[in-house]
């Protein structure tokens, strides 16, 4: 019961992480001022501590060490590349192609996270 709870507000995270990621994106490409707004500055940083929250309760009910389990490594490590890729695509970036190229490539990473959360494989599909 607290698993399926917390996994809920897990992936409920998940897609309030992605539609801010696809609007910040968005506000990007086309130069908008909209980024530098405290709300969009401030929120994605509350939902993202709770999506990391929800997902580090879930390891400690169900007792799991995601040391032991290559698809919870590779979540994180998919974890850490898509906040870098996301910090030079809505940030760091010095030029537009840097920005664009870093979105779509954190994109991808995303999707592989989604992929490797519901197949529970590293390399999804294919082991
Ligand atoms: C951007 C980062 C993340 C995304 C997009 C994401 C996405 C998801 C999704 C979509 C599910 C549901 C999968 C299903 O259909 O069964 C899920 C489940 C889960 N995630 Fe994440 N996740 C992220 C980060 C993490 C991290 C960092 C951890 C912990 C290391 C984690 C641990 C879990 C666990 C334990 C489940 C439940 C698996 C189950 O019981 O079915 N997630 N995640």
């Amino acid at each position: 019961m607290e698993y399926t709870l917390l996994r809920l507000v897990h992936i409920g995270t998940v897609y309030v992480t992605l539609a801010l990621f696809l609007l910040r994106g968005f506000w990007m490409l086309i130069d908008s001022p909209s980024l530098k707004r405290l709300w969009v500055r401030v929120l994605p940083h509350v939902n993202d501590t709770v999506l990391l929250a929800s997902a580090i309760a879930m390891l400690v009910v169900a007792g799991m060490n995601p040391l032991d389990q290559p698809w919870l490594i590779a979540k994180i490590v998919g974890l850490l590349a898509y906040i870098g890729l996301g910090t030079v695509a809505l940030k760091r970036g010095r030029t537009k192609a840097v920005r664009v190229k870093a979105f779509i490539a954190a994109l991808g990473v995303f999707a592989y996270i989604v992929a490797v959360a519901v197949t529970k494989q590293v390399v999804p599909g294919v082991l």
